[in-house]
């Protein structure tokens, strides 16, 4: 049984490392892994073991004649309640669980350098993610078909992959708030995507003011049926296993079904630091084994690169792939000089309001600072696994689309704004969602909930770069965050939108302070330096080794052989809301792909 004093511990989130000391609430079956044979040639080689490389790793070895082995850099994070108590997931990104990286400073942000932790474990960002589930506008699946010449990816034949990925768990009795969802857009993948059975209690104050708002009202909507990617999504959906409320993520929806396969190797503690190449074929790739800092070495008919958006251009370029002149820099032989590895970073990115809130409504601050109440809601979730510790502390969000007579008044003005006024009409600009967690510093411990709005049809895009040749080294990450002229004026017109919201019936109900920026903040400098000083990655990196620029029609890079990348670096144009649906979907679309072919 989990004592609440360990709970607690849980929750002062100092316990990075928690790992074999404590014991799930609920029982968890564990697969055993085998280790590699280091004599083999596996017709696969996978690095990275988040979603997309669980997804393949599952897929292709459903035939039983195809071996495959997996490398994972960071460890098993089974039986940890950290990774699996949705309203703990804040304490993750920090932790032995994540890659700590920060973009460099910033010269849109004023020289701020925000964090931009990525999943370091089996599972990779669905380990240690808030757990929203989301699809959103369609036209952007259609847009990846265009841009990459895959025409499977349209959304009318992606959703198929949508729906092999997920099931969907509504609770028993129907929830008791208004919610939309279109069950045939769900069928009976591993996934589980579910209702939250009662609302977060700051959730109906939230709500009822985009919904009621007099000029732009927000409709209660299914972010995840492909109709529109604008409106007000409720009660989650969430990758949370209803019965417990636990965690789903790609470790228990795909990692575990391969565990009796004596075909497929997963391995976790393996840094792959190089991949390795006979002229322009890859053929091995080299991994470092944390245990023992010992180098090995396993070969493949072919490689998949399936370490995320930022690791994977790191990897590739340490591998000698990437831009020429940077490589050179650095002393890196050059294997192919592809100027796309590490371009066209996208990333949804955001800014703060925080308000101190009653003690009703439970934040993580609350459960540090209150006892009583924490050992509450820890028997309420180890009897019933329902109740604050169920929820990612967050019920729903809304999608916007800044209205077209804003966006014209922009253009009167001079500024460029063709790009947000010319996407598609299904797309929405910006999503409000919040935390009930301080993402401002919060020297009082008050009891604080953080508002957030993101840009989420970015103009700009990044890019990354190597900072050494050790592959130890975090890359350089050029964020770019509101980096053109129309996505600066989009996202101030949305900050000061929720700023109004946050000072205004209905929240103010439930609003005792405003804890940043303050109520002061009003002049539109101030306002600049709150969006500088609250920058924050959503944690949705992409695009950084795209489809249709560094990758070719069949996930391979172009000019090399052996070698394909299949993660949320080949997306080629972020989604309209949280990534990880779109990642699942596209591994399953790309795992049929490779599946079909004879090679
Ligand atoms: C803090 C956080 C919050 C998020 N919140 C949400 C959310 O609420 N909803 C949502 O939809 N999405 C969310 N996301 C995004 C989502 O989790 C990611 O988009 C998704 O996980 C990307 O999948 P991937 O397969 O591309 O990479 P990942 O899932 O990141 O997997 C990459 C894996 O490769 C491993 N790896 C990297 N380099 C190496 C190497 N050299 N050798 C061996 N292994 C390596 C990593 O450790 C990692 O496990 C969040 C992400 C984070 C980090
Ligand atoms: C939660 O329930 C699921 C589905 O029954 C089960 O597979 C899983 O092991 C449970 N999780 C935990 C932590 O007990
Ligand atoms: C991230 O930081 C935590 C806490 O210091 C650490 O335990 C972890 O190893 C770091 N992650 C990586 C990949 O280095
Ligand atoms: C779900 O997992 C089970 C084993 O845990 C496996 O047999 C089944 O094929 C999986 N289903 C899908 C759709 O992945
Ligand atoms: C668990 O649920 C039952 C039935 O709703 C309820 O009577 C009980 O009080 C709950 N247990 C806890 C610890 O909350
Ligand atoms: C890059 O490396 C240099 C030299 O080791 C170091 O001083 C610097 O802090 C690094 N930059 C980043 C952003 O990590
Ligand atoms: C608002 O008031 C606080 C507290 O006095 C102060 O620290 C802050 O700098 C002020 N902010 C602005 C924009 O004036």
């Amino acid at each position: 049984m989990l004592s609440a004093a360990i709970l607690l511990l849980f929750l002062t989130y100092t316990t990075a490392d928690f790992a074999g000391h404590g014991r799930a609430p609920h029982s968890e079956s564990a697969p055993s892994y085998i280790n590699h044979d280091e004599s083999s040639v596996y017709d696969y080689v996978i690095v990275g073991g988040g979603v997309a490389g669980l997804v393949l790793a599952a897929r292709l070895s459903e035939d039983p004649k195809t071996t495959v082995a997996l490398f994972e850099a960071g460890p098993d994070p089974q039986g940890n309640a950290d990774i699996s108590t949705p309203f703990l997931a804040g304490a993750l990104q920090g932790s032995q669980f994540s890659w700590n990286f920060t973009s460099t400073p910033q010269p849109t942000l004023d020289g701020a350098a925000p964090d931009l932790a990525q999943g370091h474990c089996f599972g990779g960002g669905s380990a240690i993610n808030v757990m929203a589930y989301c699809r959103g506008a369609s036209s952007v699946f259609d847009e990846w078909a265009e841009i990459s010449g895959i025409e499977g990816l349209r959304w009318d034949n992606l959703v198929n992959d949508f729906r092999m990925s997920t099931h969907l768990e509504i609770p028993p009795q129907d929830p008791p708030y208004e919610f939309v969802i279109d069950k045939a857009v769900y069928d009976d993948g591993n996934v589980s995507v579910s209702q939250e059975r009662q609302l977060v209690k700051f959730e109906p104050f939230f709500l009822e003011s985009f919904k009621d708002d007099p000029t732009n009202p927000a409709k209660i909507v299914d972010l995840t049926s492909g109709k529109t990617g604008i409106g007000l999504q409720v009660g989650g959906p969430h990758a949370i296993e209803s019965s417990n409320g636990t965690r789903s993520y790609a470790l228990t929806a795909y990692g575990f079904q391969v565990a009796g396969r004596p075909n497929v190797h997963l391995n976790h503690g393996t840094w792959v630091r190089k991949i390795n190449f006979k002229g322009k074929t890859a053929e091995s790739v080299t991994y470092v084994k944390s245990a023992d800092g010992s180098e090995h070495t396993v070969q493949g008919k072919e490689i998949i690169v399936s370490a995320g958006a930022i690791n994977t251009p790191k990897l590739l370029m340490l591998s000698g792939v990437g831009p020429e002149e940077h490589l050179k820099e650095l002393k890196i032989p050059v294997v192919q000089n592809s100027p796309e590895v590490g371009t066209n970073l996208a990333d949804h990115h955001s800014a703060v309001v925080m308000v101190e809130v009653p003690d009703e409504i439970v934040s993580s601050v609350q459960l540090q600072t209150n006892k009583v109440l924490a050992a509450s809601v820890q028997a309420e979730y180890q009897a019933n696994g329902t109740g604050p510790l169920s929820t990612p502390g967050s019920s729903s969000f809304i999608a916007e689309r800044v209205p077209d007579d804003v966006l014209e008044g922009f253009k009167k003005a001079g500024i460029n704004v063709d790009f947000h006024l010319n996407l598609p009409k299904d797309r929405a600009h910006v999503l409000h969602q919040y935390a009930s967690a301080p993402f401002q510093p919060d020297p009082q411990n008050l009891n604080v909930v953080s508002a957030f709005v993101a840009l989420i049809q970015p103009e700009a895009t990044g890019y990354m770069r190597l900072n050494s040749s050790d592959y130890r080294v975090n890359p350089l990450i050029f964020s770019n965050y509101f980096g053109s002229e129309g996505d600066m004026a989009v996202f101030t017109y949305a900050y000061k939108r929720l700023l109004s919201k946050m000072r205004s019936q209905p929240i103010k109900q439930v609003v005792l302070s405003e804890v940043y920026p303050g109520t002061n903040t009003t002049s539109d400098e101030d306002i600049k330096k709150a969006i500088d000083n609250s920058a924050r990655s959503f944690h949705h990196p992409a695009g950084s080794v795209s489809l249709g620029k560094a990758l070719d029609s069949s996930f391979r890079l172009k000019g090399l052989q052996g070698i394909r990348v299949i993660d949320s670096s080949a997306v080629p144009v972020l989604p309209t809301c949280h990534l990880q649906a779109s990642v699942y979907a596209l591994a399953e679309f790309a795992a049929k792909m490779l599946k079909s072919e004879k090679y």
